[in-house]
């Protein structure tokens, strides 16, 4: 990672998934890097900094034993050239070179991390802030996702909150408080009453909708949601849109006045600000996957696969709000409609399951193989098979497949910000026309040289891919490099950067050129 961001302030970081997980081979504890571009961004900072702590949820395998272990004490990470935990009693005669990471694991016991995790955060939360419920029928709240706020949320909240203050504490108070995503939404406020001095931020990574979709919950929840988040200094999103509806939750549903003009509101005798920092990738490590031997051969088999035929792509995981399946009808209906492209086109789905202990998410997955069953029983021969449906999660087969494709869709319902249309368009070598949905947050920055996919409209979608395969090259050329371009400049290390600084600052006008939200796109 280039540039990475100069702090005075220790840093305590708090998110669901940490930078790695710990398996067990015998008996042999080895780790293993945590997948998203998310883990890898935060990696890159709190590697680099000189006092940063990552706190994060004990998530399965042998976390849980590793944090018993530790006694509910930080541990150490070397990171390169393969993760690895550095033996306290060791440590001070052993040679580590490269970037070490120092991390607390929260252990949450399964009564409380299943409620949380399984009832509240997914499906609940997310599900309304992607809008994917059809609020005809669903959701429903009953005693059970009343317990499962209180005894799951709450509690696995508060256990986050007092692994934090504890960590500000250990560093006299003054930290740069950095929580991430929806899973922690009351941890802010807790951090405050403890630690008054601290310096808080809450980034939200996935989309955030207006008062009436937040109305699905009673007010006992959605109120203690915008408190707790009140508790920073800063409520951060990837777009403006997002913190826009954020402070108009805050004045409907709380009655409290905010200020649009300024994008904060006014708590007792502080300043919340509603900021947006568009996150990105860290494009050398993304090309360093690219390059490497591992991707050369997935690229040589693709080859192989599409041979002068076309390549269509999408990553992403088995999520409903990715809108895969009428991904794949949209494809149907293209190859309905213009059947020039039999045995010339292939759908390759890379799509990496998940949360299947989630009912929603494990009924979404079969209805994903049904419809990519389907186009393929419609139109497959003998010699051809349009959908190719990988379930997997492997980078080095994704950055092969990014630098083959001729068309990447993205047509997701809601997408905080979708960082596969960052990552293909950086490592494309095929003039990659990029269609994305204007629903992702990436839209913003994007959507210029983009084809736009209305997510809803499976024969806009249609079109569109037909649009996609028929553009003339110089035209896909000059708009995958202007596309390019903008993810270059703004990297991940940027997107770092402009937070802390504003966060370290506190006062929009006393930040650098280079901070406020709003990075500039073009
Ligand atoms: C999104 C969320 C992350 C989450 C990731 C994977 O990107 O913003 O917070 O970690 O999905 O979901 P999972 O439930 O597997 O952690």
């Amino acid at each position: 990672m280039s540039a990475v961001p100069e702090l005075t302030l220790p840093v305590v970081l708090l998110s669901h998934r940490g930078p790695v997980s710990f398996v067990r081979d015998d008996d042999e504890v080895s780790a293993t890097r945590g997948a998203g571009g998310l883990v890898t961004a935060l990696t890159g900072l709190t590697a680099h900094l000189a006092d940063a702590v990552w706190v994060c949820v004990a998530s399965g395998g042998e976390d849980a034993e590793v944090a018993r272990s530790a006694g509910g004490s930080p541990v150490r990470l070397a990171l390169d050239p393969e993760p690895r935990l550095l033996d306290p009693d060791a440590e001070a005669g052993e040679d580590v070179t490269g970037r070490v990471l120092t991390m607390r694991l929260v252990e949450i016991p399964p009564e409380v991390h299943q409620p949380f995790y399984g009832v509240i955060a997914n499906p609940l939360l997310w599900f309304i802030q992607h809008r994917l419920y059809g609020i005809g029928s669903h959701p429903t709240l009953g005693r059970e996702e009343r317990r499962a706020f209180e005894e799951g949320y709450v509690a696995a909240n508060r256990m986050a909150a007092d692994a934090v203050i504890e960590e500000v504490e250990r560093r006299g108070g003054k930290a740069a408080v950095l929580l991430h995503d929806y899973h922690f939404y009351l941890v802010a406020d807790l951090v405050r009453q403890a630690c008054p001095d601290a310096m808080i931020s809450h980034f939200v990574h996935i989309p955030w909708p207006g008062p009436d979709a937040w109305k699905i919950l009673p007010p006992h929840m959605r109120d203690r949601i915008l408190r707790g988040l009140l508790g920073a200094d800063v409520v951060a999103f990837h777009t403006r849109t997002d913190a826009r509806n954020f402070l108009l939750c805050v004045q409907e549903l709380l009655g409290m006045p905010i200020d649009l003009a300024e994008r904060s509101v006014t708590v007792g005798d502080r300043t919340v600000r509603a900021r947006s920092y568009p996150i990105s990738i860290d494009v050398e490590t993304l090309k360093a996957v690219a390059c490497a031997e591992e991707a050369d051969q997935y690229l040589t088999a693709l080859d192989a696969q599409v041979g002068d035929g076309m390549l269509v792509l999408r990553v992403d995981r088995t999520d409903p709000s990715k809108n895969i399946v009428r991904g794949f009808e949209a494809f149907g209906l293209l190859l309905d409609e213009h059947p020039e492209y039999a045995e010339r086109v292939v759908f390759l789905a890379l799509l990496q399951p998940s949360r299947q202990d989630v009912a929603e998410y494990a009924d979404y997955l079969t209805e994903i193989g049904a419809a990519a069953t389907r186009v393929n029983a419609a139109h497959g021969t003998a010699t051809w098979q349009p959908v190719d449906l990988r379930l997997a999660s492997d980078m080095s087969l994704a950055a092969a497949a990014y630098r083959r494709c001729d068309v990447l869709v993205v047509n997701a319902v809601a997408d905080g910000m979708n960082l596969v249309a960052k990552e293909a368009v950086v490592i494309n070598e095929h003039d990659m026309v990029l269609a994305l949905s204007e629903a992702a947050g990436a839209h913003d920055e994007l959507g210029r040289f983009a084809l736009t996919l209305y997510p809803f409209d499976i024969a806009q979608q249609a079109d569109a891919l037909h649009e996609a395969l028929s553009m003339p090259v110089e035209l896909r050329h000059d708009r995958l490099a202007h596309a390019a371009e903008i993810v270059r400049r703004n990297d991940v290390a940027r997107w770092l950067r402009i937070q802390l600084r504003e966060l370290a600052s506190l006062t929009p006008d006393e930040a650098s050129d280079e901070a406020g939200d709003d990075v500039p796109i073009g």
